[in-house]
């Protein structure tokens, strides 16, 4: 069997990566040391795929305890994913960030290179390209992130690509992901956050349930055809399906030594902000309260991915369309609504 590890494989995106790599027919094992997850993510991952990730509890930080989880697992691919995402959050505390995000990230791959595991993709974000003007951005559109979170995530990609182009067989790849929203279909995994939900799903998923009791649109002024700000949304378990298709490729002969290939993982679609709202009501069958408050610091007016280089080089392609995004983020929310506590 081939053995997958995930780190932060027991949140959101983690646990939806780790169910689809079990279904794919990879043993799994997850390291987390849920700062922001809950064992049970993995509980029910098991019982959803019948299958048995191993759960090892550590800090990503902790260079004694990565050695000691790959002397004790035959590893040969690694998904990193283990970090801190919360970009408000990354302003107030940089020195947090980059310790977790960047330190972290190095202390992973010194075990790696340590235990000769040279197969690694990178959880990357469109937060790197910072506000590029040209739309769809593409692999090769400038970076030029805006916060210490989205830097923290170019420097990762940057040591990462440096270390692959050392040779011993190194290969890797980076993924920036646009906006992963959704769950699985069960509704027993989903979006848990910490605290204020930051993005627009997690939020109206809270509306929705009564947690909150309006949403804030932000600005209904942008030059868009409703006058809302417009993001390109992915299923997170389209999200997923990209990365097995990134690890089979690293595993495969068509993927070349050395090198970092950096893949966007959208839909190449967008969608407002009124169209997710409408999308919601419609999913719940009932009114969910919006008001239009003043644009928020920072917005930018329409982020989407070119998302044609992930069909080239991985043949993977986002398949689930703005309704299934909000039917299933709604199935998990309904069934949980304060998440795994
Ligand atoms: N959700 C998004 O919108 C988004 C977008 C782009 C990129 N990403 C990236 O994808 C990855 C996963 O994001 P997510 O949305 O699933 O977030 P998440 O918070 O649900 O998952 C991150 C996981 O890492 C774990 N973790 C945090 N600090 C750790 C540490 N010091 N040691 C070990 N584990 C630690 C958390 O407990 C959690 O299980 C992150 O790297 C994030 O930056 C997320």
């Amino acid at each position: 069997m081939t053995t997958i590890l995930t780190t932060g494989g027991a949140g959101y995106i983690g646990s939806h990566i780790t169910l689809e790599l079990l279904n794919s027919g990879y043993d799994v094992v997850v390291f987390d040391n849920f700062h922001n997850s809950s064992r049970k993510s993995i509980e029910r991952v098991s019982r959803i795929t019948n299958g048995a990730p191993k759960l090892v509890e550590g800090d990503i930080r902790d260079q004694a305890a990565l050695d000691a989880l790959f002397a004790s697992h035959k590893i040969d691919a690694v998904i990193h994913l283990a970090g801190l995402k919360a970009v408000g959050e990354s302003v107030a505390r940089p020195a947090f960030y980059y310790d977790v995000n960047v330190a972290g990230s190095t202390a992973l791959f010194n075990a790696m290179l340590k235990h000769g595991v040279r197969h690694a993709v990178f959880s990357s974000s469109a937060t790197v390209y910072g506000e590029p003007e040209i739309m769809p951005i593409e692999e090769t559109t400038a970076t030029a992130p805006v916060n210490p979170y989205g830097k923290t995530k170019l420097m990762v990609e940057q040591i990462l690509t440096d270390i692959t182009g050392i040779g011993e067989g190194w290969r890797s790849m980076v993924l920036r992901y646009f906006n992963p929203v959704g769950a699985h279909i069960s509704g027993q995994i989903g979006e848990d956050p910490l605290g204020f939900p930051d993005n627009l799903f997690p939020f109206i998923a809270q509306v929705a349930t009564g947690r909150r009791e309006k949403l804030n649109i932000f600005g209904d002024d942008y030059p868009t055809p409703d006058g809302t700000a417009i993001r390109d949304y992915i299923h997170v378990m389209d999200l997923a399906r990209g990365h097995v298709k990134a690890i089979d490729y690293l595993l495969s002969e068509r993927a070349e030594n050395n090198q970092t290939p950096i893949v966007n993982l959208g839909t190449g679609n967008g969608f407002s902000v009124k169209e997710v709202h409408a999308a919601w009501q419609k999913a719940c069958g009932f009114n969910i309260p919006a008001e239009i408050t003043a644009r928020r610091d920072g917005d930018v007016t329409i982020y989407c991915a070119d998302a044609s280089k992930a069909e080239a080089l991985l043949g993977w392609k986002a398949s689930q369309g703005l309704a299934e995004m909000c039917e299933d983020h709604w199935r998990w929310q309904k069934a949980n609504p304060q998440g795994y506590s």
